[in-house]
């Protein structure tokens, strides 16, 4: 394979840039979860690393699930289909349920998940996004937290992909034209 380089056009957020950023998120959680139980629910596979990392900076107890929805496939544009490869383990009822994604991009998975999620008897249920991109927006998604606003480029790393690939560069980078086209 190429090198990894030669794939990037550019870093866009960087790991420091992104640990600052999910300290003040977790302080801002914190603040509004007090004295609720709070279901971090990680979207697979993207969002592994946020989840990771953002769980990690909260002071407090949290439980953990994962659903497993994908649209993407190896395209860079959203098929607008979201199959379910994993359902929650958690029974939602009564839950303080937040949403943790890597981007925001149409908002078609969000918008798609939130509508399913709905009807699961959650006692509230909100969003945060490491990134999302406003000018790629087909749907708003109400998302509380959000922690960067990028550009309408394909950008991968901290778990975004490429067709599975690049999820484990510790940047967020936009993705070398080449690569795609
Ligand atoms: C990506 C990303 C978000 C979603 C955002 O997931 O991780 O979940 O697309 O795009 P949207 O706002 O246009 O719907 P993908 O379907 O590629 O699956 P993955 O997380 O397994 O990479
Ligand atoms: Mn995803
Ligand atoms: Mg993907």
């Amino acid at each position: 394979a190429a090198e990894i380089a030669d794939q990037l056009s550019n870093v866009l957020v960087t790991e420091e840039q992104i640990a600052e950023r999910l300290e003040e998120l977790a302080a801002e959680v914190v603040t509004d979860y007090e004295g609720k139980d709070l279901l971090l629910v990680g979207v697979l596979k993207g969002a592994v690393m946020v989840m990771a990392d953002f769980a990690r900076k909260l002071p407090r107890d949290i439980t953990m699930d994962w659903m497993a929805v994908s649209s993407y496939g190896a395209g860079t544009k959203s098929s607008g289909v979201v199959q379910i490869r994993k359902d929650l383990d958690t029974d939602l009822t009564g839950k303080h349920v937040l949403i943790v994604e890597d981007i925001i991009d149409s908002g078609l998975t969000l918008s798609w998940l939130l509508e399913n999620f709905a009807s699961r008897g959650a006692a509230s249920i909100e969003v945060l996004a490491l990134l999302r991109k406003p000018d790629a927006a087909k749907v708003e998604i109400d998302c509380r937290y959000v922690g960067f606003d990028i550009p309408n480029d394909f950008v991968v790393g901290y778990g975004l992909d490429f067709d599975e690939r690049f999820r484990n560069l510790r940047d967020v980078a936009v993705l070398a034209p080449h690569v795609y086209s």
